[in-house]
């Protein structure tokens, strides 16, 4: 989904760097930022990057996410966040929109569960949908959610997806059977629970249609 040209990529959450890496190999980004908060990982990723890319265009940080020093940098910039819960990740993506209002920015983001969660925090940023995919892998659904913070010439982010239950081929579709089930499942457990109330995830989720083309 990175098709670019980007002027700044920021794998952001990076762990071991592999997504920024392959990033580099494809030269989709005229400068390839790598961030983690531990600062040993950014220490080994800075030396398998000296390694294996040294003339690469580059640059480490040990940073939290929500403080990317974006100002910095010119230009058309994309966020990665993947492999963090939507929770945490909705707190990132609002401070870097509300603090760099007048960059060029899109995110790419790929949360572990509170995916509900995460879509009402960028509806409420008023972030515009470019595109969103369901991936299943190893057995588990990742939602991934592109965007732009020029959501006006853009379609609106939806409580639930919109596109992601859109199946152009039977295996598509039986994956979105497949996510929407375990989704409805996980809340029915929740609400069986009795200690948080998710009432109106069960609704959402109860009104989607499947779409098999
Ligand atoms: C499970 S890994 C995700 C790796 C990779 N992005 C992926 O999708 O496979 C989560 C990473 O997030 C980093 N992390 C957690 N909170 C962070 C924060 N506030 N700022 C930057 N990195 C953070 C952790 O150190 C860890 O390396």
């Amino acid at each position: 989904m990175v098709t670019g040209p980007f002027d700044h990529i920021w794998d952001c959450c990076c762990d071991h760097g592999l997504l920024g890496a392959s990033l580099l190999s494809r030269k989709v980004g005229k400068t390839v930022h790598f961030v983690d908060i531990v600062e040993k990982l950014i220490d080994e990723v800075n030396a398998k990057l000296l390694r294996f890319y040294p003339h690469g265009a580059w640059q480490t940080h040990c940073l939290d996410v929500s403080l990317l020093p974006l100002e910095k940098y010119q230009g058309k910039q994309l966020i990665i966040i993947a492999g963090v819960g939507g929770d945490l990740m909705m707190d990132f993506v609002s401070a870097l929109v509300k603090n760099h209002r007048a960059a060029e920015l899109e995110f790419l983001l790929c949360p572990v569960y509170h995916q509900y969660a995460l879509r009402q925090r960028l509806i409420e940023l008023e972030l515009g949908l470019i595109d969103e995919v369901l991936v299943e892998d190893n057995q588990r659904f990742y939602e991934i959610l592109h965007l732009s913070v020029y959501g006006e010439a853009l379609a609106n982010v939806h409580p639930v997806g919109d596109k992601l239950w859109q199946a152009n081929s039977e295996e598509e579709a039986l994956r979105a059977q497949r996510y929407l089930h375990k989704t409805l499942a996980h809340y029915q457990r929740i609400e069986k629970g009795g200690k948080v109330d998710v009432r109106e995830e069960i609704a959402a989720y109860s009104a989607v249609c499947l779409d098999n083309g």
